[in-house]
């Protein structure tokens, strides 16, 4: 692992140590603060634009539920972990920290049965979110939330407050600085009518942090394309806009698993007569890479605040430590001081390699 890949993992690390600590992380405190130095990636859009496809091409497993209608009901807050080569990859949600899950089949099933839990089976939201981690040495160290989509009409079995209840829940977390926010619009509606790019251009009016990605162009009626958006005639965007073609529902029915998702992808681009000049620059593997080159970028700018902020932390914790004679549940104990050894962690090598030049240069 490169320096950067070490320190990013251990801020997740410590962002994930903050989250179980519950009410301790969630005040306003160096670990709140902590908490929102870091960026996290949000995909964005209407009902059934895309959404959990995308955000699970770009993790490179089948895990989240998926279809037509209202399927993701509470926020999942997904935290990947890049682990050593040749480690078991693995899955935990927070609400469940014995279990390792090494089925992904199965993940997909208790986030389905969680969000049950809270909402019943019915077809209400909750902003409770589940926090998921997976543990891999194949991902990027990164933390990305999956939400319910925009909507316009209540339907059956929805209280009518459940189109401005679910644009409120999207908003608390896109309208954060640190948040990226993946605008996900399906290329067979009129990018005019996009909920996506309305509520990324409220809260990010330059667009630095909104990356367009426009799903479903095998959708799209024969004799159209999506050039005019995609080479950012449409909609200018400060980032490009990337092309996605996820696998369709008759795919899902079929069980098409990743691999071969992404292989059918590479060849609707390569052989596109309308995409094949863009195609190195189009599909969820380019889009996952750009994000990680973008991702790398914000965090190094961030560095020296993040390091300011451990360093904070630190202090708070030793502090903390020495008053646990206090009545402490002996959990949050041992979670405060997991903090302090991560963060401790995090100062010791990014001052080794201060010397070794600026943290990321060993690339
Ligand atoms: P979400 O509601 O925005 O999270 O969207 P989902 O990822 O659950 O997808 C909704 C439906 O659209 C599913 O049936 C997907 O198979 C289908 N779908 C998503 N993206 C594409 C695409 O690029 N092409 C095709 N043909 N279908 C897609
Ligand atoms: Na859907
Ligand atoms: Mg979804």
């Amino acid at each position: 692992m490169t320096t950067m890949e070490s320190l990013i993992g251990l801020v997740n690390r410590i962002q994930r140590a903050c989250t179980m600590l519950g009410d301790y992380g969630g005040g306003d405190n160096a670990f709140s603060s902590l908490w929102e130095a870091l960026p996290s990636v949000a995909v964005v859009g209407g009902q059934s634009s895309g959404k959990s496809s995308v955000l699970e091409s770009i993790v490179g497993r089948d895990f989240l539920p998926r279809g037509s209608g209202i399927v993701t009901r509470r926020p999942l807050v997904l935290q990947l972990h890049k682990t050593e080569q040749g480690s078991q990859e693995y899955a935990e949600f927070l609400h469940l920290p014995k279990r390792r899950f090494s089925d992904f089949s199965l993940v997909r099933k208790e986030i389905q049965d969680e969000t049950d839990r809270i909402t019943g089976k019915t077809k209400q939201i909750s902003a409770v979110p589940i926090h998921l981690s997976i543990y891999s040495p194949y991902v990027v160290n990164l933390t990305l939330i999956d939400l319910p989509g925009l909507t316009k009409v209540a339907i059956e079995g929805q209280p009518e407050s459940i189109v401005q209840d679910i644009e409120n829940m999207v908003r608390t977390y896109v309208e954060k600085p640190n948040c990226i926010i993946l605008a996900i619009s399906p290329a067979n509606q009129d990018i005019a009518t996009s909920d996506a790019i309305k509520l990324a251009r409220e809260v990010d009016p330059s667009g630095e942090r909104t990356f367009g990605v426009l799903t479903k162009l095998d959708l799209m009626d024969k004799g159209t394309n999506a050039l005019d958006v995609l080479e950012g005639r449409s909609y200018r965007l400060q980032h490009p806009w990337v092309g996605i073609v996820n696998r369709s529902q008759a795919d899902i029915n079929k069980n098409v698993d990743m691999i071969v998702a992404r292989r059918k992808e590479r060849e609707y681009f390569a052989t596109s007569p309308d995409y094949s000049h863009l195609a190195s620059k189009m599909g969820s593997e380019y889009l996952a890479k750009l994000l990680s080159q973008h991702l790398e970028s914000v965090i190094r700018a961030r560095i020296p605040s993040i390091t300011s902020l451990i360093n904070k932390s630190i202090e708070e914790l030793e502090k903390e430590m020495d008053h646990l004679g206090r009545p402490i549940a002996l959990d949050a104990g041992a979670q405060l001081y997991t903090i302090l050894e991560l963060c401790r962690a995090f100062d010791r090598i990014f001052k080794e390699h201060l010397d070794g030049g600026r943290p990321g240069g060993d690339r």
